[in-house]
């Protein structure tokens, strides 16, 4: 099976995309290909930050690989934390503490419409392609379930009642921004595969 090394060091996110590309492509986690460190992420878009990581994994083995960076976007913080979501409360990326950041700041406020936003930068045979999903939704007023990471416990995906925390692993990646660019990501994969 061909290689695709994943630039990221979050167990979490190769194990969602393994599953989404499981038997087409073996996902290589970076670490497997020698880089522990931290990629610095110093762009100031979503997109950037993926292309930064991307292009760090390829200039130090070669192989094809791809990165993804996402961030949740809340309308009524003009789009914010956005890119910063890791850090919104500090350079720990400490998850509990960024949900209280933000319910604290959302606190009174009836629009709580927000959404999940990842851009995939591919390099595939040395060429660059970016792919983007978008999850629409709400911020809940208080933390709800215990699966997932990061923000699922204070986020309800649009036609859904239940937080992301309290949906299993296959029902979040059937509705889930990183499950629908890695969508698009398979799709042109396969395409690219069958020489079309
Ligand atoms: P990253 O830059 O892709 O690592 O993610 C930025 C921030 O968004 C981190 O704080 C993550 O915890 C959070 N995040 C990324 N993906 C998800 C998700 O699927 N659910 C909840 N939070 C996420």
């Amino acid at each position: 099976m061909k290689k695709l090394v994943f630039a990221t060091g979050n167990a979490h996110k190769i194990a969602e995309v393994n599953r989404l590309l499981d038997g087409f492509y073996e996902v290589v986690p970076m670490a497997e290909v020698g880089i522990t460190e931290d990629i610095p992420e110093t762009a100031d878009t979503l997109e950037g930050n993926a292309l930064l990581k991307a292009r760090y994994v390829y200039a130090h083995t070669g192989m094809d690989c791809f990165s993804e960076d996402t961030g949740l976007e809340v309308e009524a913080l003009g789009g914010r934390p956005g890119v910063h979501s890791a850090r919104y409360a500090g350079a720990d990326k400490d998850a509990a503490a960024n949900m209280r950041k933000l319910l604290q700041e959302l606190e009174g406020q009836l629009n709580r419409r927000a959404r999940f936003r990842t851009v995939i930068a591919l390099i595939l045979d040395g060429k660059e392609y970016l792919f983007e999903g978008i999850a629409p939704g709400h911020i809940a007023t208080a933390p709800s379930g215990k699966k997932g990471f990061g923000y699922d416990p204070i986020f309800v995906p649009e036609g859904h009642e239940r937080t992301f925390a309290e949906m299993t692993a296959d029902e979040k990646n059937a509705i889930s921004h990183r499950g629908k660019a890695v969508a698009q990501l398979v799709e042109f994969l396969q395409k690219q595969a069958s020489g079309k």
